[in-house]
């Protein structure tokens, strides 16, 4: 890649930016200035620094979003807005992509990446890693319908679910507020599952997935990068 693109995209500043951080010798390729922006680099075998920082060479992105209501869980789409339209092009050449689907009415907790790896240990059935949601539900939810989703529910097509906890958060009038822990991700499972038993998913957030929980600092649309801690609890 072009250093002057590389290093903008890397959080440097604009291209004109870095342009100027050429020009005056501070940015060092294996030692020798460069001030050309079109000097090709790369970044696996060649060392780059500026003002003798060495930029770091890092091959994958992981992104916690706050997803909002309105756009689809997609790289992107001709009519609709995609979660990866909302990250900004700095992270552009990471190629990134969401981890799993929430609907497009769904808010909360959504992975990016560009890991495959990370990607497959998230949503590998077999490696059972729970997801966590908050639905406000028009009907009310019962004591019943616990003890069904713990034993599984079959759902219009005939599917029965794996056992989900459900818990009974609140309740007002008619409407409930629960909390579902699924091991599984079937297509829009916890609408269906909720309609299994005669009532109507409202408002649906994801808020934890294995032990990751959702950071309450994160305004709808809002994203931070994951902690190296926080990516380790799903590759162990
Ligand atoms: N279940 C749903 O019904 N929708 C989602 O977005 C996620 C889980």
């Amino acid at each position: 890649m072009r250093i002057d693109k590389l290093l903008a995209n890397m959080g440097y500043g604009s291209r004109k930016d870095v342009k100027i951080l050429l020009k005056q010798g501070v940015v060092r390729v294996d030692d020798q200035p460069v001030k050309d922006a079109k000097r090709q680099v790369n970044l696996e075998t060649e060392r780059v620094t500026v003002q003798g920082e060495v930029v770091e060479y890092k091959p994958f992105v992981y992104l916690m979003m706050n997803k909002p209501v309105g756009v689809i869980s997609a790289t992107e789409d001709k009519v609709e807005s995609t979660v990866v339209d909302l990250i900004d092009p700095s992270y552009a050449h990471y190629e990134l992509f969401p981890v799993g689907r929430l609907d497009k009415d769904t808010t909360g907790l959504l992975l990016l990446t560009n890991d495959g790896a990370f990607n497959h240990a998230l949503m590998s059935p077999r490696k059972h890693v729970d997801k966590v949601y908050v639905a406000e539900v028009d009907g009310e939810m019962t004591t019943d319908d616990v003890r069904h989703f713990a034993e599984g529910v079959e759902l219009e097509d005939g599917y029965t679910t794996k056992p989900a906890r459900l818990e009974l958060i609140s309740k007002s009038g008619r409407r409930s507020t629960v909390r579902l822990t699924l091991s599984e991700g079937k297509y829009h499972q916890v609408k269906r599952m909720i309609a299994a038993v005669g009532k109507h998913v409202e408002q649906l957030e994801r808020v934890q997935i294995g032990e990751l929980e959702l950071d309450p600092t994160l305004e709808p649309g809002a994203y931070r990068e994951l902690s190296e801690e926080e990516v380790d609890l799903f590759f162990t």
